[in-house]
């Protein structure tokens, strides 16, 4: 079939460019587009998470305004760009017919002459014609390859990244008893995003077993960073945070955190029965009932729990 094969590699190139030209209109727009979703996708979502704040302020209007404002740019973009991919996917379309019928047209006088089989035909029109095309979009695609391959590199590499405190080491000591008596010796401290602001400086006490202390400041002089400390969500800068007079650096992190009860500035109920919510404070077994049953009374719910429908399991 080579003289089919001279036709249709005489009008390769343009269907090679109407491939390139339809990929990139798709793509590249495509990309624009996630880009002003994102946007208003934020908007939406920030609204509906803080709505009792919204409510209050009694700003449901303006938030609404603000995600149709969003949507009103993309709306416009996507009528601007409806006619140029519409151009471009008509004058792509176009060319491709037309080609077929210069092929075919070829191929049919080859086969009246006898000189081509209509099989034959077929299969060197086939193959050419849309090898041709896969190229051009090949050379579309070739940048956005490379543009994952570096995303990849970003993208593994974070998932192989060391955490300073690893939570799933099964390193580090687990003392039989703990004791309860903690120390904050000299410590210093800033966040790692904000190496230039020292939260702490130098803080140094020491809580003994049994003693109930209170942290009293204007808010943001470092109450919760240090709470942090002791749960080992960072280590201090410089100084130690002792347990018993270990290190915590020392500690096994599982067990370190096992050790603690914590009730946050905004306490998490997950969505599963209220036992399961107790019990996943210690979920290095299966917790009991009857334990369950004693840390409630020792937190004063129990009453409450068993005056709901299902109890434990509402
Ligand atoms: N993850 C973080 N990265 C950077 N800076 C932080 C981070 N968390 C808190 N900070 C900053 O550290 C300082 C201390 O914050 P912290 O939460 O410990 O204050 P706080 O005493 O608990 O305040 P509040 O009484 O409001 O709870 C603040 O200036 C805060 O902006
Ligand atoms: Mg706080």
């Amino acid at each position: 079939g080579w003289e089919m094969t001279l036709l249709i590699l005489s009008i390769a190139p343009v269907l090679a460019v109407t491939g390139m030209i339809e990929t990139a209109a798709m793509t590249g727009f495509a990309n624009k587009d996630k880009q002003e979703l994102k946007h208003a996708g934020k908007i939406a979502t920030e609204a509906v998470e803080n709505i009792r704040t919204i409510v209050s302020l009694t700003r449901e209007k303006a938030f609404e305004q603000m995600y149709e404002e969003m949507l009103q740019t993309q709306h416009r973009n996507t009528s601007k760009k409806a006619q140029i991919i519409g151009s471009c996917y008509a004058f792509s379309h176009a060319f491709i017919y037309f080609a077929y019928a210069a092929g075919f047209r070829f191929g049919a006088y080859l086969i009246q002459a006898g000189r081509m089989t209509p099989e034959g035909m077929f299969i060197v029109f086939t193959a050419i014609a849309y090898g041709a095309m896969a190229i051009g979009e090949t050379f579309v695609l070739a940048p956005e390859y490379s543009k994952a391959k570096s995303g990849a590199v970003h993208l593994f590499a974070l998932l192989e990244k060391k955490p300073n405190i690893d939570s799933r080491s099964q390193e580090g000591k687990k003392p039989d008893t703990c004791e309860g008596n903690l120390e904050f010796r000299e410590v210093s401290f800033f966040y790692p995003c904000r190496p230039d602001v020292f939260i702490l400086r130098g803080l140094s006490l020491s809580i003994e077993r049994g003693k109930t202390v209170a942290f009293v400041g204007s808010s943001g002089c470092g109450k919760s960073t240090s709470v942090q400390l002791l749960q080992r969500f960072y280590d201090p800068v410089q100084g130690q945070v002792l347990f018993d007079g270990v290190d915590a650096k020392e500690l096994n992190v599982q067990w370190l955190r096992s050790q603690i009860a914590i009730v946050s500035q905004e306490p998490v109920l997950f969505n599963c029965s209220i036992a399961e919510n107790i019990a996943y404070g210690d979920n290095s077994r299966v917790v009991p009932l009857d334990e369950i049953k004693e840390a409630a009374n020792a937190a004063n719910i129990h009453s409450f729990i068993e005056s709901l429908p299902e109890s434990l399991e509402s």
